[in-house]
């Protein structure tokens, strides 16, 4: 029998409650032969004001035997910036090799936007996950005088470029409009720009039927405002990724419906699936935050460990539950509810 071994780590802030949304949802969605076990982290803030820890090498090794990771938030205003998201988040990243952080962006019927015209939007960011100037690979000199000098630089490597560009491709191939656009920034950042160009053109010739574009990272701002619809699959560097997908966010219903997963397509280490939102402490414990991000989580990763019916009936029922939604204001565990009784088989 089918069974699913899921590492649970709730997070900060909001992070807490929008998971126990997510949960609720996989288990009214999943089949009754297949057997959930879930497993929770206490990482994040409140374990670091307590012991100092971010990610000890023990939890670390123990989440490697996860089949996948769900997680809510992490980042507290109490922890000095940087410190859980290096120390957690990031090291999770980068140790469990997630090199394609997946970022669908889709404006559901019924949602908000601020665009005009309702465009019709529906494309998927994939970001590099494991380099660019997330790497930690930066330095200061004469720190705290006058004369301060620092670094941050870029990593990037063929073969990190390569695989992540190759994924991109298959994914674009895999979906009717097959259209493939390379974010950069190739003008200014000449190296890593021939780097990720010339990866991109060569491994375009092995994918005929994909059409290419090719935008800068700042142009690329503007047409996710006035001309969205012409955007299908999107492969760019970890921090252009970051940028182009909060503003993605924005433009199709908020930050509160955006979905993410941090994949290891090899499956030699487990994904973790997380919403793109913050722990959000200014409404945190108010019982407000929207779990349809984490939700839609859910559902990518389902799709991830090959449950994509599963997978849709979420997407489906997401979609019927905005399409019903008048402004009236719901409670987390509410959205919850709706969306729970919706997928139950
Ligand atoms: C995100 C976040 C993270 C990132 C931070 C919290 C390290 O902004 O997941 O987009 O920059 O990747
Ligand atoms: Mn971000």
């Amino acid at each position: 029998s089918r069974s699913i071994n899921l590492a649970v780590i709730p997070g900060d802030g909001i992070g807490q409650e929008v998971v126990a949304q997510g949960l609720k949802v996989l288990n009214a969605v999943l089949p009754e032969d297949v057997k959930l076990e879930t497993k929770e982290y206490d990482l994040g803030a409140r374990r670091w004001h307590r012991t100092g820890e971010t990610l000890p090498d023990a939890e670390l090794e123990a989440l490697k035997q996860h089949d996948a990771i769900l997680l809510g938030a992490i980042g507290d205003p109490s922890v000095p910036s940087g410190v859980l998201e290096r120390g957690l988040l990031l090291k999770l990243r980068f140790a469990f090799d997630h090199f394609v952080n997946l970022r669908p962006s889709k404006l559901f019927p019924n949602t908000a936007t601020p665009l005009a015209g309702r465009p019709e939007i529906d494309f998927v960011v994939v970001r590099e996950g494991t380099e660019g100037p997330y790497t930690g690979n930066g330095g200061s000199l004469r720190t705290g005088t006058p004369a301060e000098v620092a670094t941050e630089v870029s990593v990037n490597t063929a073969y990190g470029v390569e695989r992540v560009v190759r994924d991109a491709f298959a994914r674009a191939q895999a979906r009717p409009r097959k259209k493939l656009t390379l974010v950069h920034k190739n003008n200014v950042l000449v190296f890593a720009g021939h780097l990720w160009k010339n990866t991109f053109d060569k491994v375009a010739a092995e994918y005929p039927d994909v059409a290419t574009d090719y935008l800068h990272v700042d142009a690329a701002t503007i047409f996710f405002v006035t001309q969205p619809e012409r955007f299908d699959v999107i492969v760019t560097d970890n921090l252009f990724g970051d940028i182009i997908t909060d503003l993605a966010a924005a433009v199709t219903g908020g930050i509160g419906l955006a979905a993410s997963g941090n994949v290891n397509p090899t499956g030699e280490f487990p994904s973790m699936f997380e919403p793109v939102h913050g722990s959000a402490p200014d409404i945190a414990g108010q019982g407000k935050a929207d779990p349809t991000a984490t939700i839609l989580s859910v559902a990518l990763l389902l799709r991830h460990l090959g449950y994509e019916a599963e997978a849709a009936r979420i997407e489906e029922a997401v979609s019927a539950d905005l399409a019903e939604r008048d402004g009236t204001a719901r409670s987390t565990d509410a959205v919850g509810d709706a969306l729970a009784g919706r997928v139950a088989g």
